[in-house]
């Protein structure tokens, strides 16, 4: 049982400390469309530069530390307003991940926690009224 809880946590602190997207970004999601810019933001270890390829744009992001050995990066997308869905490829020395399937529609913010530290335009994905 303990052997168990030991490995749960040896995984749980190896699965956070990766280049990744903050945890409600995922593929198919839908962002804010224009004339506001959709943020996308993560974590990247030793605050590595990240760069964000969009739409056959690259975009710098901007990283800062989150305490430890853990950063934040952000990065604001231009306005976008198209049917097609996107493809959003983030890259550091740590590696490259993918949104793959991102839509552009009308986002609302529906309920909230105590620990969501970000704006209503970084909020993604509850609804939508695309015209897709
Ligand atoms: C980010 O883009 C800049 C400019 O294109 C480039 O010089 C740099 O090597 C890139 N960094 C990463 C981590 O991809």
């Amino acid at each position: 049982m303990v052997k168990v809880l030991v490995l749960l946590l040896l995984y749980t602190s190896a699965a956070r400390a990766a280049f990744r997207f903050a945890n409600y970004y995922g593929d198919h999601m839908v962002l804010q469309r224009a004339p506001a810019q959709a943020n996308i933001w993560g974590y990247v270890d030793e605050c590595a530069a990240v760069n964000i390829t969009f739409n056959s744009a690259t975009i710098s992001a901007t990283v800062t530390p989150d305490g430890g050995t853990e950063c934040r990066w952000i990065a604001t997308l231009p306005a976008t307003d198209a049917v097609t869905p996107f493809t959003i490829t983030a890259t550091s020395l740590q590696g490259t991940i993918t949104l793959a399937d991102v839509l552009f529609g009308d986002v609302w913010v529906c309920s909230g926690q105590s620990n969501m530290q970000f704006t209503v335009p970084q909020v993604c994905c509850i609804h939508t009224h695309s015209k897709i």
